[in-house]
């Protein structure tokens, strides 16, 4: 038996940032060495993701408990990953996905195998007395990724007080994490000022942190944004720019997506997107299109693939085939990548490497349901992914990771600097 063969896997239920429970998992390794990590959830889920396993038993949690998954950890797969190395990840992953046996993981709960497939991570790496993301970069160069700041939360993280889901910071002339951070700080406290100046509340913030003020449109979030910019010393367009999860398919219905005054097809809707990247400094855009729509993301990528960085988060979920198929059909030009989505390392890397290949820009992602987790921080170092989203620069299960990503910085002096389209 070597050191770092796994000797014990303990799973519990514990709370996320909404206070849903979740799972946790420790690894231990025959040496002494553990790992731990705990499962992240998301509320605007695409329907492709995998599988969250919750018990829907209404007298726990309403609901929302994960005894299920726990116990699928405990008494399924800890038998059968006991014994095995702890850095044999492939191999773990690849028996964790047969022992679901289901395409979405909805068996055993892509909870489940999530946490066990980190944990084991976790544990190799502190066998090999490596920090993760030294461990997990292996033969990469590493480099810390430029971050992406929630600045104001609309759509389903704030009470769909705004269509749009997020508005983000995009700190486009930071020469290092540090400084990229130092303006995002900047930033949010002088939209925070404008918002109060405005008469709107700038202190009550979304799940990821952003401010969730009651505005009257989209364009007057992006107005309230460009102030807070200027007023934090930044030029729009030149220092800083904007980035937007659109999240558009918590509004497509019936093959129409609609907004509070009018109702657009997939042609009006990349018009209006058009418009908005002429006049306004607009440098990437998540889900502009909704999961399914992939006529609708054609057109969107035709547009404007040139110009701006085009996310597919609910369009791909980090999936094989849902990216296979985009990249052949060419759209979009980036993919956001959120472990749980997909359910086990393996395949994060796997899909990670196949977008690259592609030359679709990865980017690291946090949920809406977070924990004190800091596992995605060392993924993005570790793949040198170039771009990270966490959230808004508050909240502990956000700073969790900004701070893990200022650690790592003393180890590791590259930085993924933007890049245009
Ligand atoms: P979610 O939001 O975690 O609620 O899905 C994040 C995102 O849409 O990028
Ligand atoms: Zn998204």
């Amino acid at each position: 038996m070597s050191h770092d063969t796994i000797a014990r896997i303990h799973a519990r239920e514990v709370l996320d940032s909404r206070g849903n429970p979740t799972v946790e998992v420790r690894v231990q390794c025959a040496g002494g060495a553990c790992g731990r990590a705990i499962v992240p959830s998301g509320a605007s889920t695409g329907k492709h993701e995998a599988c969250e396993l919750r018990d829907g038993d209404p007298k726990r949690y309403a609901g929302k408990g994960v005894t299920k998954a726990v116990a699928n950890v405990r008494e399924i797969l800890a038998p059968a990953l006991v014994g095995m190395p702890a850095s044999d990840q492939a191999e773990i992953d690849r028996l964790l996905v047969t022992l679901d046996g289901t395409p979405n993981k909805s068996r055993l709960g892509a909870n489940a195998l999530l946490g066990v497939s980190l944990a084991c991570v976790h544990a190799a790496a502190a066998a090999r007395k490596l920090p993760l993301w030294h461990y997990l970069a292996g033969n990469r160069e590493p480099s810390l990724p430029l971050p992406m700041v929630n600045l104001i939360s609309g759509g389903l993280h704030a009470g769909r007080n705004l269509e749009f889901q997020d508005f983000l910071f995009l700190p486009v002339a930071a020469r290092t994490f540090s400084e990229a951070l130092e303006l995002s700080v900047a930033v949010y406290r002088s939209l925070g000022e404008t918002l109060r100046q405005h008469g709107f509340e700038g202190i009550l913030v979304g799940d990821e942190g952003g401010y969730g003020p009651r505005l009257e449109s989209n364009d007057q979030a992006i107005e309230m944004i460009l102030r807070a910019f200027e007023k934090a010393g930044l030029t729009p367009g030149k220092d800083s720019a904007l980035a937007l999860d659109v999240a558009s398919t918590h509004f497509y219905e019936g093959g129409r997506y609609t907004l509070r005054d009018r109702v657009l097809t997939a042609e009006e809707f990349t018009e209006l997107l058009c418009r908005w990247v002429d006049q306004y400094p607009i440098a990437s855009i998540e889900d502009g299109m909704a999961e399914d729509d992939w006529a609708g993301w054609k057109l969107l990528t035709d547009k404007l693939g040139r110009r701006v960085q085009l996310i597919g988060d609910d369009l791909f979920a980090t999936n094989p085939e849902r990216f296979a198929r985009g990249s052949v059909d060419k759209v979009a030009n980036s993919i956001l990548i959120k472990l749980n989505q997909i359910g086990t390392l393996t395949e994060t890397l796997s899909v990670i490497d196949k977008a690259r290949a592609a030359g679709y820009r990865p980017v690291i992602s946090a949920r809406s349901g977070e924990t004190e987790d800091t596992t995605i921080a060392d993924l993005a170092v570790a793949t040198a992914a170039g771009q990270i989203k966490i959230g808004s620069i508050v909240r502990g299960e956000r700073l969790a990771k900004y701070n893990q990503l200022l650690r790592i910085e003393e180890q590791v002096p590259a930085f993924s600097r933007w890049q245009r389209v």
